[in-house]
């Protein structure tokens, strides 16, 4: 069947810009015929991670929740802010808890990251962050990133981006990560026959 990629906005504000650009990677990865679930940090409510809370009532619905999109998809995309040069919190917490539930789902998982941000230098330290979590966790991070500067004046009234170099950039990243999902996923199924 066709590659299941989980996009994932992890900003919780309703006006994120990384939620915008998450909903056009969702588009971009659509048009190749690809399924997409397109996930919002606000899908998966969970406390602050708390050792004490785990070892009372287990893992939060939350993170179960997260945990199953992520297992029933071949790869995830996550469009994230970069917060003082770093994860967001709130991201890091939602990876933490996630990593507690037995098989933990992000080893082997194919994951492409972008960012969204006003600065002028794009969010790329906080990608590099965020690579050094899901890296631990045996995720296969794509090699290439995808950080949008300047981000508010960066949408076109439609989603896309209004530079055509960026635009083109975007859709090359996006279809080079499908390809290498593509072809890894054929290979597996071709391992286990
Ligand atoms: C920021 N922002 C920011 N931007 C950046 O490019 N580098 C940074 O280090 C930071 N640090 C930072 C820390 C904190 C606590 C906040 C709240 C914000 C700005 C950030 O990129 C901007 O608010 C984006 O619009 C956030 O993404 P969303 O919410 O629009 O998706």
């Amino acid at each position: 069947g066709p590659l299941r990629v989980l996009v994932f906005g992890a900003a919780l504000r309703a006006g994120s810009a990384n939620a915008r650009l998450a909903s056009l990677v969702v588009r971009l990865i659509s048009d190749t015929g690809a399924t997409v679930d397109h996930a919002a940090m606000h899908d998966f409510d969970m406390p602050l991670y708390d050792g004490d809370v785990e070892a009372a009532t287990g893992l939060p619905n939350g993170a179960l929740a997260l945990r199953d999109r992520i297992e029933q998809s071949d790869a995830f995309v996550i469009s994230s802010p970069e917060y003082n040069g770093s994860v967001p919190g709130v991201l890091k917490n939602a990876i933490d808890w996630v990593s507690r539930v037995r098989p933990q789902p992000f080893r082997t998982k194919h994951a492409l990251l972008v960012s969204a941000s006003p600065s002028l230098i794009g969010g790329n330290r906080g990608l590099w962050a965020l690579r050094v979590p899901l890296e631990h966790l045996g995720t296969r991070v794509y090699p290439d990133m995808f950080s949008l500067a300047n981000c508010y004046q960066a949408f076109a009234e439609d989603g896309t981006l209004i530079d055509p170099g960026l635009r083109q950039r975007l859709t090359e990243t996006v279809t080079a990560f499908l390809s290498l999902v593509e072809a890894d996923v054929r290979y597996v199924c071709l391992e286990r026959r």
